[in-house]
């Protein structure tokens, strides 16, 4: 190995592509623009709006708890999971997996089709979108990021920049398809789900095994009749390195004595040899002739075998036999969905890196494969698509099917699902800004009454207080928002000022105000503050909370 001695070292791994400092703002579903990362369309925080309910769910005031499907770009969702105080109080830093499937829309995006500039495009959305994920994981969470060949490799760079090198799993080559096509050069027949963990030295201690498969169980049988239950079998005693100390003799029961081989070694060391003779775990063959074993008992192994990187279509389903199988049945009368995952593949997943009760996470549902399985295995799940009409066509239908038990495929037999549970459709709502023709910007005509305190609540992440707090809007710590859809003056200073408790200080939001109201306000109430509308939470949105 060689030594570098005092050099200074600059610079450090990086891909690089066209506008990777910029940001990327997408309009409907396939219109995009670069902005610089200050832009508040860039980080406002758009509401969330009820659209629908299925099955048992929380009441209102506690829909953060419910499984969600979100309508909406990622970007937003994932930014309202976050920053809206409601949910992030449930998701942030409390996601237990993240599993992503993104599509890559190669000559879709643009009318004129460029290749560095589409593939800058992709690769600055998944870098926005993996680090607000990041921001959601729990400590002993993972990723799962779902590529094909195209975007594997980039992917994997950006992943070390977002979530350190370190926290790198592993990659799980899935075998899409058993099959083979003969008019391409090398016939793929594989996707990749790179695996990275929030916290690789919490997450490997928590992880869960594979279950053993009934051929794994067979290797485990007890010739000896111990008492101890079945044992490994064909375990060699015997290894291609190691040190003279592991060339030792061994005196056999028929009285033979035995040395490995020249070149060979036992596996383990005199020390260990005799302990387990002594705990009478050592097995010399039916004739007590045979090189020793040390038996490792089932009862003593880990629970479970794990998991290789190669998944085969044989063991987790395919792409053919999610799209044949299953949703293809599901839904007769539509085309068949593109691109499903087979559950089988997402019960692997999220085998591995959930328990019961904890919270997975798609912000690219598409036909609702991991939401669907996550159901069904009793995790908790929140899922966005931007497409209104893969929702109402795919994800919304098939997950009601679940929770109605009127889906008998994917992993329902197998796992016993019967039906039940529930959750909430919820829609990204509009931006609370928009720009007149001279680039001015103005609040959205919505933006009136109880939308507007809503919406400034969520801009300046307050928590939102019920009709039973008026005048006020929202909370943070000891201080108060109110919120005026017009002109404050020195009637509502003296009015809000008024209704603080002792030690309450007040945020007061207006669309404009009077010139001396901003230093009564100070005057009656030090360290309130009066912010007007938009200007000032634009300037919060542009420039984070310090602004505020
Ligand atoms: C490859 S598909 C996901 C398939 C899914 N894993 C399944 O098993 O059905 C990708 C989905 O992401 C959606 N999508 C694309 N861009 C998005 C965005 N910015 N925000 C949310 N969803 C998006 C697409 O409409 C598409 O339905």
């Amino acid at each position: 190995m060689s030594t570098i001695r005092n050099q200074r070292l600059k610079g450090q791994l990086e891909l690089t592509w066209t506008n990777k400092d910029q940001r990327l703002l997408s309009h409907g579903e396939d219109t995009y623009e670069w902005t610089t990362p200050d832009d508040y369309r860039v980080s406002e925080v758009r509401l969330l709006h009820d659209i629908a309910t299925v099955g048992e769910t929380h009441k209102d005031a506690e829909r953060a708890k419910d499984n969600l499907l979100i309508r909406g770009d990622a970007l937003h969702a994932l930014t309202s999971l976050k920053e809206l105080p409601e949910f992030a109080a449930e998701y942030r830093g409390k996601v237990r997996l993240a599993y992503i499937d993104p599509p890559f829309n190669t000559g879709q995006m643009f009318e004129h089709y460029n290749d560095a500039v589409e593939h800058s495009v992709w690769l600055t959305q998944m870098r926005d979108r993996l680090t607000q994920i990041h921001e959601l994981l729990a400590d002993n969470g993972s990723l799962w990021l779902h590529l094909d060949d195209s975007e594997m490799a980039y992917c994997r760079v950006i992943l070390d920049e977002v979530f350190g090198r370190q926290n790198y799993v592993g990659t799980v080559v899935w075998e899409t398809d058993a099959g083979r096509r003969n008019d391409t050069d090398i016939s793929t027949v594989q996707d990749y789900i790179l695996v990275v963990a929030k916290d690789k030295s919490i997450w490997r201690k928590q992880r869960n095994l594979l279950p053993r498969t009934p051929e794994q169980e067979k290797r485990y049988r007890n010739p000896d009749n111990d008492p101890r239950g079945p044992w490994l079998q064909g375990a060699d005693s015997t290894a291609r390195s190691g040190s003279d100390a592991l060339r030792y003799e061994v005196a056999l029961p028929s009285g033979r004595t035995v040395v490995p081989p020249k070149g060979v070694f036992w596996r383990f060391s005199r020390e260990n040899f005799d302990r387990a003779l002594a705990e009478d775990r050592v097995y010399f063959g039916k004739d007590g002739d045979g090189m020793p074993i040390v038996k490792r008992y089932l009862s003593e192994v880990q629970g479970g075998v794990v998991p290789r990187s190669l998944w085969l279509a044989s063991e987790v389903g395919s792409n053919m036999t999610a799209k044949r199988d299953h949703l293809r049945k599901m839904f007769p009368d539509l085309p068949a969905f593109a691109t499903p995952k087979p559950e089988g593949l997402l019960e692997r997943v999220i085998h591995i890196a959930t328990d019961p009760g904890d919270i997975v996470l798609d912000c690219f549902a598409g036909s609702g494969t991991t939401a669907a399985v996550a159901h069904k295995m009793g995790r908790r799940w929140v899922t966005s698509e931007l497409s209104a009409t893969n929702l109402a066509d795919y994800t919304r239908p098939r997950l009601e099917k679940v929770v109605n038990n009127e889906d008998p495929r994917g992993i329902t037999a197998s796992i016993g699902w019967q039906g039940g549970g529930g959750f909430r459709v919820m829609e990204v709502g509009p931006s609370m800004f928009e720009a007149d023709e001279d680039g001015g910007i103005l609040l959205a005509e919505w933006a009136t009454n109880g939308a507007f305190a809503e919406a400034v609540c969520a801009q300046l992440g307050y928590e939102r207080l019920g009709a039973e707090s008026r005048p006020f809007s929202g909370r943070k710590g000891r201080m108060r928002l109110a919120v005026v859809d017009g002109v404050a003056g020195d009637t509502e200073v003296d009015f809000l000022v008024s209704h603080l408790a002792d030690g309450e200080r007040l945020t007061l939001v207006a669309k404009a105000a009077t010139e001396d109201a901003q230093d009564r306000l100070r005057t009656l109430s030090p360290g309130s503050r009066l912010r007007t509308a938009p200007r000032d939470l634009l300037r919060v949105r542009s420039h984070g909370k310090a602004a505020q």
